[in-house]
C-alpha cells in the first residue's frame, strides 16, 4: 500500500510539478515550477513544506537553475546566486541544506551542467521513497510489540504536524511504520493533533489516514496531555526538521510540550527521521538550531472552507492584538525514547548517532 502519488515529479518536459499543499485537503491544485526563483518561493510560502520535501525541491531548483543558466548562456554567477537564494528559503529543515550541499558537490567539476543536476535531483527523490519505506521496517516491530501486549485491542498513537507523505515523496516518516502495521492487519488508530497556527495536521496529516483508510481522531492541540493521562494513547510518534547529534529534536512549534505530557505518563516518545535531516555539526539544540519565525497572521487568522464550500481566512482575535509565530521547538534528547531512522532503531545521544551515522559526519 505504497503511496498512490508522489509529492513531486518531473514532466515530460522536464521541468517539475508540485501538490499545492495550502489548498488541501479542500482542493488538489498542481503547480509546475518552471525557475530556481518558483522553487524558492514554492519553499518559502509553504506551497511544498515538511522537510525531505523542502530537499528534494530545492534539489530540483537546482537543476532548474542550470537548465536556465545553460540556455541562456548565463555565466557561473547565476548559478551561485541560485544556491545562495535557496540557502534563504526556509531555516530549520537541514534538509534544505544537505540537498544543496549534495548539488554544489554533484556540480563542482561538471562538464553536463543540466544533466547532471538532473540525475542528482533524481536521486535524491529516489533515495528518499526508500529511506521512508526504511524507517517503517524499523518502526514497525515498536507498533507490533505494544498490539501484542493488549490482544484484540487498537494501538492508539498520537502524533504531531505531519510527517506523512506530503512532507516527504512517498510513504512519509511516522505514516511509513503506520502504514506498514496496517498492511500487517494491525488495528492503528492515530490521534492527530490540528498543529496550530497552520494547521498541518487536521488538513494534511487528516487527510492522508483517510486516503490510507487509517482510523484517525482530530483533537485540539491542547488535549494531548488529557488522552495521556486517560491511557488512550500507547506511544508518540514525531517528524523532525534538524536532529542534532546529542538528539536533540527540532519539530514543529508543540512537540515539546507533547513529549513532557509523555514523559510524565511513561509513554514512549519516538522521532522518525531520515538520516538527512541529522545535523552531526551541532550538539545542543536549544542554542544551535535557528527557528524560523513566520508572520504573525499566520496565528490571527484562520484559513477553511466555509459553508458555501469555499476557501477563505478568518480573523480570530482583535486586529490590533499582536502574535508571535515561533514555527518550530527543541525537545531535549533526554525526553526522546528513541529515533526511528532508516538503518534502525537508535539510541537518542551521541555516542548512539555516532556509532549508526558517524560515517555522515
Ligand atoms: O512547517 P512545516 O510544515 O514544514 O513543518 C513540518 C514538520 O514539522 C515535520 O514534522 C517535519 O518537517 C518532518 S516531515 C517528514
Amino acid at each position: 500500500m505504497a503511496s498512490p502519488f508522489r509529492t513531486i515529479w518531473p514532466t515530460d518536459d522536464r521541468f517539475v510539478e508540485v501538490i499545492d499543499q495550502r489548498f488541501l485537503p479542500h482542493e488538489w491544485v498542481v503547480v509546475k515550477l518552471h525557475t530556481y526563483q518558483e522553487a524558492e518561493r514554492a519553499i518559502k510560502d509553504m506551497v511544498v513544506r515538511g522537510a525531505p520535501l523542502i530537499g528534494a525541491t530545492a534539489a530540483y531548483g537546482i537543476y532548474l537553475a542550470a537548465r536556465e543558466c545553460i540556455e541562456k548562456n548565463l555565466n557561473a554567477s547565476f548559478m551561485d546566486q541560485a544556491f545562495e537564494d535557496m540557502a534563504k528559503s526556509r531555516p530549520t529543515a537541514v534538509n534544505l541544506f544537505w540537498a544543496l550541499n549534495r548539488m554544489r558537490l554533484k556540480l563542482k567539476d561538471s562538464l553536463d551542467l543540466v544533466a547532471d543536476a538532473w540525475e542528482e535531483a533524481q536521486a535524491i527523490v529516489e533515495e528518499d521513497i526508500e529511506t521512508c519505506r526504511m524507517i517503517g521496517v524499523h518502526g514497525l516491530p515498536l507498533i507490533e510489540a505494544i498490539s501484542e501486549k493488549k490482544p484484540g485491542e487498537r494501538v492508539n498513537i498520537l502524533t504531531h504536524c505531519n510527517a506523512g507523505m506530503l512532507g516527504c515523496v512517498e510513504w512519509g516518516t511516522v505514516t511509513s511504520p503506520i502504514y506498514q502495521a496496517k498492511q500487517k492487519g494491525i488495528d492503528v488508530h492515530v490521534y492527530v493533533d490540528e498543529t496550530r497556527p497552520r494547521n498541518q495536521g487536521a488538513n494534511l496529516t487528516s487527510y492522508e489516514l483517510t486516503r490510507h483508510d487509517i482510523p484517525h481522531t482530530l483533537i485540539v492541540d491542547n488535549a494531548g496531555g488529557h488522552l495521556m493521562q486517560h491511557g488512550m494513547v500507547d506511544l508518540v510518534i514525531v517528524g523532525t526538521d534538524r536532529t542534532t547529534r546529542q538528539g536533540d529534536v527540532a519539530n514543529k512549534i508543540g512537540t515539546y510540550l507533547k513529549a513532557l505530557a509523555a514523559y510524565d505518563n511513561q509513554i514512549p516518545f519516538y522521532v522518525a527521521l531520515p538520516s538527512t535531516t541529522l545535523d552531526l555539526k551541532i550538539k545542543d539544540g536549544l542554542s544551535e538550531i535557528p527557528i524560523e519565525e513566520r508572520d504573525q497572521n499566520e496565528v490571527k487568522y484562520v484559513i477553511g472552507k466555509n459553508s458555501s464550500g469555499k476557501i477563505e481566512s478568518v480573523l480570530i482575535c482583535p486586529e490590533t492584538t499582536q502574535a508571535v509565530n515561533h514555527g518550530f521547538d527543541v525537545t531535549p534528547s533526554r525526553l526522546v525514547t528513541g529515533l526511528i531512522t532508516e538503518r534502525g532503531l537508535c539510541a537518542p545521544n551521541e555516542a548512539a548517532i555516532l556509532t549508526m551515522f558517524g560515517d555522515l559526519a
